[in-house]
């Protein structure tokens, strides 16, 4: 039987346009989706755009526009990002939507007379740049360590969640790998945080802000953001609220993210859920978190890289390719300009993209017949098994390992320097023959280009093509 896979990526926020961070994030979860597409399993990949807030409708108000139109505008620059990525998702949730938002308020209302929010105060400091109540100790010199600024000391009325009450319960699942959260050392930080911390109650409603879901019972509170943005997990499948049946693609088996939001995920999100009686996600899996040159990516630092820069340098496939094989999935990486055009003409301009026009050449000028089939390798089971553990720069480097080894064949015997068809043909159809099965299992991660040599080597006559990957 096959089997269903859900992925979601993080819905990001539109406060900025979308940079190298989120498509990281987001082709990985198209690698995957693909992947399982192609093994057949029943699958369904979600992104989109968390859109509500105190820092949004900051953003908006500087840019002098209404918090609705300028959503609108930093959507579309996600949208069309992930259009010319040859991102395959299923649904793109906005949390905006009108759908979303009357889900949103269906699941608050069952959590507020189910007892599991009730009004109360927070006193606290919160970090508009988290959009999360901070304490003391997370602070480095009194400013958040992630945004650098000093959160603001707040105290009003507010709703809270009682997170309190499934402490326990998520304790066990986490630790049990009911949830599972890999890798490792990520679960570990989770599991001695709610050791040593518990869970406390959170404030789940905001007095003052105004830009956000109002809650059903009593509209001068508008909602918490982030349980209004996790919801999307749900409503992004179609899921209208409590009363609604549990969607047929959920729970997800895998949800991806990186570290700076990992403790929320594990811990609210989850709690959410118990709340509202639904499954918990099978695996949180958190990838490394990219620095550029060694320092945190900013504006005022200049060093952001945007997704259509990359395009515009490396081509679709090429950023796709030097995006899932920058860093072990899973481990923080340090990203440059130098590290990617290192990479670009070592793998693929004089790698893949000379092996395949090499051995097409010979076959064209050698006038070589030849009849092959994407086949049984050796190599498959191993490309496999790291995919099926999220191992994605492994996957690769499995792959780059027969493209080697096939240019190594290719440099010893020298084909070129030989008359005889016979002989040449020996030396060129094993390696066409792993072009065209290594070209199988890169679909997912290079989908045009696969499309493009599949069709070239499928051929009995197979021809010279286009260059896949100029030198830069
Ligand atoms: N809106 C929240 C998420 C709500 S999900 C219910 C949010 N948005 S975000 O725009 O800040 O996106 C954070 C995510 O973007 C990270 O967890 C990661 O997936 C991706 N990345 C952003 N910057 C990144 C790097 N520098 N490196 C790698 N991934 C990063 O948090």
């Amino acid at each position: 039987m096959k089997n269903k896979f859900y992925i979601t990526t993080p819905i990001y926020y539109v406060n900025a346009s979308p940079h190298i961070g989120h498509t990281y994030t987001t082709v990985a979860a198209d690698v995957l989706a693909r992947y399982h597409r192609q093994l057949g399993d029943k699958t369904f990949f979600l992104t989109g755009t968390d859109e509500h807030g105190a820092k949004i409708a900051a953003k908006a108000s500087e840019a002098g526009q209404e918090p609705q139109q300028f959503v609108d505008l930093t959507a579309q620059e996600f949208q069309s990002a992930w259009k010319s990525l040859n991102i395959s998702h299923d649904n793109f949730i906005r949390t905006t939507d009108p759908e979303h938002i009357k889900a949103v308020q269906a699941a608050l209302r069952f959590m507020y007379e189910k007892g599991d929010i009730y009004l109360g105060n927070y006193a606290g400091l919160y970090c508009r740049g988290c959009e999360q109540f901070k304490n003391e100790k997370d602070l480095v010199n009194g400013l958040c360590p992630d945004h650098k600024i000093a959160p603001e000391q707040m105290s009003e009325e507010t709703y809270l969640f009682k997170m309190s009450k499934y402490a326990r319960e998520l304790l066990v699942k986490i630790r049990n790998d009911e949830i599972k959260i890999r890798p490792e050392g990520r679960k570990n930080e989770v599991v001695s945080f709610i050791e040593k911390e518990g869970l406390q109650d959170v404030s789940f409603s905001r007095k003052n802000v105004k830009w956000g879901i109002p809650l059903p019972w009593d509209s001068s509170h508008t909602s918490y953001v982030w349980a209004d943005a996790f919801l999307n997990y749900l409503t992004g499948l179609g899921w209208q609220g409590p009363k609604d049946k549990c969607p047929e693609m959920w729970p997800a088996e895998v949800q991806l993210m990186s570290k700076d939001i990992l403790r929320v995920h594990a811990t609210i999100w989850q709690a959410m859920l118990l709340s509202l009686g639904l499954p918990t996600p099978k695996e949180l899996f958190i990838h490394g978190f990219f620095l550029v040159d060694g320092q945190k990516m900013g504006k005022s630092l200049g060093n952001v890289i945007a997704p259509q820069d990359l395009i515009t340098r490396y081509g679709v496939d090429g950023t796709r390719y030097l995006l899932m094989s920058a860093t072990a999935f899973g481990s923080d990486g340090d990203v440059s300009w130098q590290k990617f055009d290192d990479k670009y003409n070592a793998d693929l301009a004089n790698g893949l993209g000379n092996l395949v026009a090499r051995v097409s050449n010979l076959l064209e000028k050698n006038n070589i017949t030849l009849n092959i089939k994407i086949s049984a390798s050796d190599f498959k089971k191993d490309y496999a098994a790291a995919m099926q553990e999220l191992k994605l720069d492994r996957a690769l480097e499995i792959l780059w390992q027969v493209l080697r080894r096939a240019d190594e064949t290719l440099s010893a015997r020298k084909p070129w320097e030989l008359a005889d068809k016979e002989e040449i043909k020996k030396i060129l159809e094993p390696v066409a023959q792993d072009i065209l099965n290594v070209a199988e299992l890169l679909q997912p991660f290079m989908p045009e280009t696969v499309a493009k040599v599949i069709k070239q080597f499928s051929e009995p006559k197979i021809k010279k093509g286009e260059g896949l990957f100029p030198r830069v």
